[in-house]
C-alpha cells in the first residue's frame, strides 16, 4: 500500500492523479483553504500528522502572463509555499515529488533541454518556479524535481480546451508557430508520477528529471492536431510571437530531453499526438 498526498485539488494534474489512483496506491488531494501555499504557515499544521508515505506537490501559481503583475504572490506560492512543503517532508522523512516547468529555460538552445542545462527564466512565472526548485532542494536535498511542459487535460483551462472553443466560434484561427515544446497529457503524466512514486518510495534515484509527451511541435502544430482530432476543417494560420504579444516572454524552444527519467525509472510518455487525440475524444464525448 502506498498513501500519496497531493497538494492541489482542482488543478489539471491534481485531478488527474486523483482519478488515476487505483490498486495499492491511494491519493488524497489537499488544498485551499486548509492548506494555502500563499500562506506557508498553513502547510505544517495540515501535513505534519497526515498518514501518508509520499507527497506530490502539484499546486502552483500557473498564470504565466498575470504573474508579470503579481510577482509577490507567484513567488509566495511557487517558492515559499513549495519550500514549506519540502520542510515538512524533510522533518518527517517523506519522499517528495515537486512538479516544475520547462519555463525555467530561456529557449535559446537548438536541441532538447537536459536537466543540467543552465536555467535562465524569461518571466516571473519561470523565475518563481526556479526559485521554488532551489528552495525545495535546500530544504530537502533528496527531493525529486519533475519538470514538465505544455500540460493539457479534460480539466481546468488549457490550450486544447481554448482551441476547441475558438474552433467552434470562429471560421479561422491564428496561432504562434515559432515556439517549440512538448505537449503533455496530464493523465499520462499522473500515471507516470504514480509509477515514479512507487519506485521512489522504494529508494529510487532523486534529483531533477524532465518528463513530457514524446516528440515536439509548435503551438500552431498543436492547434492543427487538435482540429484534426476534433474533425474540424478549419484553417489555422501560422503567425509569429511578434504578431501575438503577451505580457510574459516565453521560450522559443522549451523541448525537454527526457532520457534521464527513462534510464533511471524506465518512464516514457506516449507521443504528444496520442495524448491530444485522447484529450479531444474525452472532451467531445
Ligand atoms: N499547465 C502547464 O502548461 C504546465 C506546464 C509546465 C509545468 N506545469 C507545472 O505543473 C504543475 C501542475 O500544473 P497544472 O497545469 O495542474 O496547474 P493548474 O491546472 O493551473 O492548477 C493549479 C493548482 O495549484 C493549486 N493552487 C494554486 N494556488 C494555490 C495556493 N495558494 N495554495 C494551494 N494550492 C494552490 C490550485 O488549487 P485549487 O485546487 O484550489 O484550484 C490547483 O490545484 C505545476 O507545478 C505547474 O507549474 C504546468
Amino acid at each position: 500500500m502506498l498513501r500519496v498526498a497531493v497538494i492541489g485539488t482542482q488543478g489539471q494534474l491534481a485531478r488527474s492523479l486523483a482519478e488515476i489512483a487505483a490498486g495499492d496506491v491511494t491519493v488524497t488531494c489537499i488544498g485551499r483553504p486548509q492548506l494555502d501555499l500563499a500562506q506557508p504557515e498553513t502547510v505544517a499544521p495540515v501535513l505534519a500528522d497526515l498518514p501518508v508515505d509520499l507527497v506530490v506537490n502539484a499546486a502552483a501559481y500557473t498564470a504565466v502572463d498575470r504573474a508579470e503583475r503579481e510577482s509577490d504572490l507567484a513567488f509566495r506560492i511557487n517558492c515559499d509555499g513549495a519550500a514549506a512543503v519540502a520542510a515538512v517532508c524533510a522533518r518527517r522523512g517523506l519522499p517528495l515529488v515537486h512538479v516544475s516547468t520547462d519555463y525555467v529555460f530561456d529557449g535559446r538552445k537548438a536541441g532538447a533541454w537536459r536537466e543540467d542545462d543552465l536555467c535562465n527564466p524569461q518571466g516571473v512565472y519561470g523565475a518563481s518556479k526556479l526559485a521554488g526548485e532551489q528552495a525545495v532542494l535546500a530544504a530537502l536535498p533528496a527531493a525529486v524535481i519533475l519538470r514538465t511542459a505544455w500540460v493539457h487535460s479534460p480539466f481546468g483551462s488549457n490550450f486544447v480546451r481554448t482551441m476547441l472553443r475558438l474552433g467552434a466560434e470562429r471560421d479561422r484561427l491564428r496561432v504562434v508557430a515559432d515556439q517549440q515544446g512538448s505537449p503533455t497529457y496530464a493523465p499520462d503524466l499522473a500515471a507516470a508520477i504514480l509509477v515514479l512514486a512507487r519506485k521512489l518510495a522504494a529508494g529510487g534515484e532523486t534529483g531533477v528529471f524532465h518528463l513530457a509527451g514524446a516528440g515536439s511541435t509548435t503551438w500552431h502544430g498543436l492547434a492543427v492536431e487538435i482540429m484534426a482530432a476534433a474533425g474540424r476543417r478549419i484553417p489555422v494560420d501560422a503567425i509569429t510571437t511578434a504578431d501575438y504579444p503577451t505580457p510574459a516572454q516565453r521560450p522559443a524552444n522549451s523541448v525537454l530531453d527526457t532520457a534521464k527519467i527513462a534510464s533511471a525509472y524506465g518512464i516514457r510518455l506516449p507521443p504528444w499526438q496520442d495524448g491530444v487525440r485522447r484529450c479531444v475524444a474525452r472532451l467531445l464525448a
